[in-house]
């Protein structure tokens, strides 16, 4: 099934209540939260305490990227928040099975994340350990940017390794998804949308949002709809 969810990182973030109430509303099943820490990429946002006041605010699941260096440190932080995924950049993590297991013992969903740059077979080890594989289709850091078109090729393989490899985890993207690209971003096999701009940057979020799902869905059901 295909879902969006819709990124904070381009909300107000003085109104991140009513942020959420709107896309919950607009038909999200996710909040996807980006966590910087200005080392990792080159910008800084929040961290466990506004997590906090996210879980008191919504109860869809949240979903933190975390864009951090030394993630191990913060990990049992972001549980006693609240977070309910939590997923970590191959390139941040030395011990990358170590971390994942930590998360999963905290009783949250593990996660791993490729930059743009980053193979996908950089994962092939830890794939049956992750409930979702966090391809990043633009260079973490910042909402607002152009979709890398190779994010599809890579999209792709992962659809047939989890196939070959008979395993359950969800694929999801982030990054320049929005109206123009949607469609094809779902063609390829990705199934959870991170979107920020396209819902939070201009116009209505909860009308963003319903308009974005739409179309996933009709590109959705297209593919499984004999022409
Ligand atoms: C980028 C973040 C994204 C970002 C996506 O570093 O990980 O989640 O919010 O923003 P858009 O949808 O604007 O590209
Ligand atoms: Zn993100």
């Amino acid at each position: 099934m295909v879902e969006i969810l819709p990124s904070i990182l381009s909300a107000d973030f003085a109104h991140l209540g009513e942020a959420v109430a709107a896309v919950e509303r607009g038909g999200a099943t996710v909040i996807h939260v980006d966590v910087m820490d200005g080392h990792f990429v080159p910008n800084i946002t929040i961290g466990p305490p506004v997590v906090k006041s996210l879980r008191k605010a919504t109860k869809l699941p949240l979903d933190c990227h975390l864009m951090i260096e030394r993630p191990d440190e913060f990990i049992p932080a972001f549980a006693e928040a609240g977070a309910d995924w939590v997923s970590v950049h191959v390139e941040a993590c030395r011990h990358l099975h170590r971390t994942l297991e930590l998360i999963a013992q905290k009783g949250m969903k593990p996660g791993v994340v490729i930059n743009p740059a980053t193979p996908v077979e950089s994962t092939l080890e830890i794939l049956p350990m992750v409930h979702h594989v966090l391809v990043m289709s633009v260079n973490p850091g910042f909402g607002g940017q152009k979709f890398i078109p190779f994010s599809l090729e890579k999209i792709r393989k992962l659809v047939n390794l989890r196939q070959e490899m008979g395993l359950q985890f969800r694929i999801e993207v982030d990054g320049g998804v929005a109206q123009e690209t949607i469609a094809q971003i779902v063609h390829s096999g990705a199934e959870l949308l991170v979107a920020g701009n396209a819902i939070y940057g201009a116009g209505d979020p909860e009308r963003n949002m319903r308009e974005l799902l739409a179309r996933a869905q009709r590109a959705a059901n297209a593919q499984i709809t004999p022409q």
